[in-house]
């Protein structure tokens, strides 16, 4: 985030209101936008105004409501493509289960799902309803679809919900609105013309044709990354261990590989052409010796214990540091204590520029998670930062190699 009062200065953003109790909620979210700068047009759908008023909205943006293709007041038309065309960001929130499943199948019945196909920019959608509503797996394969649109979802919040119950489904709470809306707006293609290549997810080592040996990294980190380098310019190779997500942006090249030795093929093949690498990976630092051609059964001669010999895989961090010639390279450090010094050690050991380190020692930060509370570690520096959402830190780690390395 942009630390300057006006950080959003000269940036347009249509905001989408729908029809649910959170609407409410962007009355706030309107107020720190203008704040920042910000130009907003706000457009609601059919049944926003059951639940917040027009006059609020255009109140505090300075501009009329849209909810219709025509005003009914002067008969003009709110040209639609000219309203995609316009924005920087289309920011849906709260979006409702039934305008988050039109968006996903591509309907257009109202004004702002015409703009939302329209758009050219950007598309954020926060949703929000009852907690079952959003567990449903019609809601939750219409927000996957979303994300294959490229659109980025933000999380929903947990926690107490109009119905009385508690649970998932929350709109996100203003701060975490804010900060997407921020790290999406403030990119200004420092990347442009660089290659990035990073490494994401968990490696499967296989011990017989349906087991294998993981880990429970689920890639977010990287893929965050990856997203984020995008938007910020850069041509990005993505080496991804097995995980469920997919990348949004389309100067993304993914490549998908299983094993530690895969992603070490893959990595080394491209790594000459890049000016930064991020070994984002939780990659395995053993495998399986002999991996079995049938499926082990048990073996009752052997008792209740079993011995699997396991052997060392490569190391792609360090086999990068030793090849390196003027590429910029950033490892991770995942440590469950003594992290500083364990951090430091692995930054002279494989040669890298950076070490990101996170401890499970803070809350919130590692693995599964959508936050991440990060040190930026290097020969000179050490940056503590708070816990935020893993697409800031994303943003934290590009800005920082950008400035200390590639300006
Ligand atoms: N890494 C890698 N290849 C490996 C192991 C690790 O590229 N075979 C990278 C990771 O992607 C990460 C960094 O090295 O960027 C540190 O990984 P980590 O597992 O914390 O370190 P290790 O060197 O494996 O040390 P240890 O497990 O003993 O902490």
């Amino acid at each position: 985030m942009e630390k300057t009062p006006q950080a959003l200065k000269g940036k347009k953003i249509i905001l989408g209101i729908t029809g649910g109790i959170a609407a409410y909620k962007m009355h706030a979210v309107v107020r720190h936008l203008k704040k920042l700068g910000a130009e907003i047009q706000i457009i609601f759908s059919p049944c926003a105004e059951e639940f917040v008023t027009k006059l609020s909205f255009s109140t505090m943006s300075e501009r009329p409501v849209y909810s219709e293709f025509y005003s009914s007041e002067d008969g003009s038309w709110n040209n639609h493509v000219e309203l995609g065309l316009w924005a920087d960001l289309l920011l849906i929130a709260p979006c409702t289960a039934n305008t988050l499943a039109k968006m996903a199948h591509g309907m257009c019945d109202n004004l702002l799902l015409a703009v939302y196909l329209s758009a050219k920019c950007p598309v954020m959608i926060a949703p929000a309803m009852d907690l079952d509503m959003y567990a449903h797996p019609g809601t939750q394969r219409n927000l996957s679809n979303l994300e294959s649109f490229g659109n980025q979802i933000i999380p929903v919040g947990d926690g107490a919900l109009a119905s009385g119950l508690s649970g998932k489904g929350r709109l996100a709470e203003e701060e975490v609105i804010m900060e997407y809306v921020n790290t999406s707006l403030s990119s200004k293609n420092e990347f442009k013309g660089k290659n990035v290549l990073i490494t994401a997810g968990p490696t499967h080592e296989p011990l017989d044709p349906v087991r294998f040996i993981g880990n429970r990294s689920s890639g977010k980190m990287g893929y965050a990354l990856a997203d984020k380098a995008a938007q910020m310019g850069a041509m990005v190779t993505l080496i991804s261990g097995p995980t469920n997500l997919v990348p949004q942006h389309p100067n993304i090249k993914l490549i998908n590989v299983e094993t530690a030795q895969e992603m070490y093929d893959v990595a080394l093949k491209n790594f000459s052409s890049q000016d930064l690498v991020i070994a984002a990976a939780a990659v395995a630092d053993y495998r399986p010796k002999n991996i079995a051609s049938q499926k082990i059964k048990k073996n009752i001669e052997n008792g209740d214990s079993m011995q699997i010999e396991l052997i060392k895989n490569p190391d792609i961090l360090q086999e990068m540091g030793k090849r390196k010639t003027d590429q910029i390279l950033v490892g991770f450090a995942l440590e469950t204590t003594q992290g500083l010094k364990y951090a430091k050690e692995k930054l002279s050991k494989k040669n890298a520029d950076v070490i990101v380190l996170n401890t499970l020692e803070d809350e919130g930060a590692g693995f599964g998670t959508d936050t991440n509370k990060i040190y930026i570690i290097t020969e000179k520096d050490q940056l503590a930062l708070p816990l935020m959402p893993k697409v800031h830190v994303a943003q934290e780690i590009l800005t920082f190699c950008h400035h200390n390395f590639l300006k």
